[in-house]
């Protein structure tokens, strides 16, 4: 019951968003702009913030920076997105923001214990960035809720914990640094752990992803989306590029009226960025290519009527329709080395399956 009454309320609003906004649109009406107006000084600075050690000021040169550094200031500039979007939900709500949506009455509590897990992201990753070295510190931010929207904060938390997973199995990846992938794993657990809360006591659906969840090779890649919560221009002038180094590759959306992105379904793509448009070379074969748990799936796509015929491609149903897939557009098959990858990636959320057009 209760989760019937939450989908459809953020179905409510989804809709609402479409006529004015379109679906993909990440800057919707009503958003919540956080106010962050430095690096250190508004830092710990909340009500209800646990007190964070201050960035460092740079002292070193970016020449200087070790493959493990430039590991963990990506890793802390995008926790500072997940620390940031949990403050402002525990700034914005109150227990009852939950309950009237028939949520257990526990629901505002550990969305606080899940911020202040955040904040001890924060502090290890900046525990682990050489002395000397940038840490990089907050930009300002824009979350697509506001304190009216409840809904709309709880189905982007399943966004959030998933696109954190999947980076941190990447990093796991990029580094051979023993010590750098224990600590991964550790807090890759941790934010599982908030993914499977959001999933049982919110959502009310099954808390499993499958045997394995999964594996995307390139992490930067999946930083390149979340950067789209970072307000342009907005990042101390100190911090590093976020992610470092970052492709820039056009951001891939569904078509507005897309139904389903579950396994099995034909969308048609949207590249979302007016300026930042695909460029694919006639003649030229291109694939999407599909990760899923440990699987690869390539499919090739059709590219030369594009783009006055918009990109289909259908999302292999011999995937469970559990966890997530993520695709991407590559020129050659299997994504084989980052530089093949041309657009994307895109999430197409699982489970639960009506939030998946939801959070693309
Ligand atoms: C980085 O190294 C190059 C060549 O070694 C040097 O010319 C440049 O000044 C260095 N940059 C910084 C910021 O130290
Ligand atoms: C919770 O927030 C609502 C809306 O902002 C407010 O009306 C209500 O008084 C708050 N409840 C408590 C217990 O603070
Ligand atoms: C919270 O809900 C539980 C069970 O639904 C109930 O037993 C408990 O009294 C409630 N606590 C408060 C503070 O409302
Ligand atoms: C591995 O990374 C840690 C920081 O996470 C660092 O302290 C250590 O020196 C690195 N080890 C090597 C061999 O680079
Ligand atoms: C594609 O995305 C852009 C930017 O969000 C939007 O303006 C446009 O309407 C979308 N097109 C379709 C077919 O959904």
């Amino acid at each position: 019951m209760r989760s019937t009454y939450l989908l459809s309320a953020c179905l409510t609003l989804v809709l609402a968003r479409s006529r004015s906004a379109g679906p993909m649109n990440w800057n919707p009406l009503g958003l919540l702009a956080i106010r962050q107006d430095g690096p250190a000084k508004d830092v710990g600075g909340y009500p209800n913030s646990p007190n964070l050690p201050p960035p460092m000021k740079p002292t070193g040169s970016m020449n200087e920076t070790s493959d493990t550094d430039r590991l963990w200031q990506n890793l802390l500039a995008a926790e500072w997105i997940v620390w940031s979007f949990y403050d402002a939900a525990v700034r914005s709500f109150n227990g009852t923001s939950f309950t009237t949506l028939g949520l257990p009455n526990t629901t505002y509590q550990r969305i606080t214990d899940i911020r202040d897990n955040e904040a001890g992201h924060l502090r290890i990753f900046q525990s682990q960035i050489s002395a000397g070295t940038v840490q990089p510190a907050p930009c300002r931010y824009d979350f697509p809720f506001d304190s009216s929207d409840p809904a709309a904060f709880l189905a982007l938390v399943t966004l959030i914990e998933v696109a954190s997973m999947t980076f941190i199995t990447g990093l796991t990846q990029q580094t051979t640094n023993a010590t750098a992938r224990g600590i991964l794993a550790a807090v890759g657990q941790v934010e599982t752990r908030h993914e499977v809360w959001s999933l049982l006591d919110v959502w009310d659906a099954s808390p499993f992803s499958g045997p394995s969840d999964t594996v995307f090779p390139y992490p930067n890649e999946i930083l390149d989306v979340t950067n789209r919560f970072v307000i342009p221009g907005s990042c101390p002038p100190a911090n590093p590029i976020f992610p470092n180094p970052s492709q820039n590759l056009p951001k891939v959306g569904v078509a507005a009226g897309t139904e389903t992105v579950a396994v099995g379904a034909t969308v048609l793509l949207n590249f979302t960025e007016p300026d930042n448009q695909p460029r694919f070379a006639t003649g030229k074969q291109y694939y999407a290519v599909f990760y899923h748990a440990i699987e690869i799936v390539s499919l090739p796509v059709h590219t030369d009527s594009w783009p006055a015929e918009a990109i289909s491609v259908t999302i292999p149903s011999q995937f469970s329709a559990e966890g997530v897939v993520i695709m991407v557009l590559a020129d050659a098959e299997g994504a084989p080395t980052l530089y093949s990858v041309v657009a994307g990636p895109v999430i197409f959320l699982q489970q639960p399956a009506a939030l998946g057009t939801q959070v693309i």
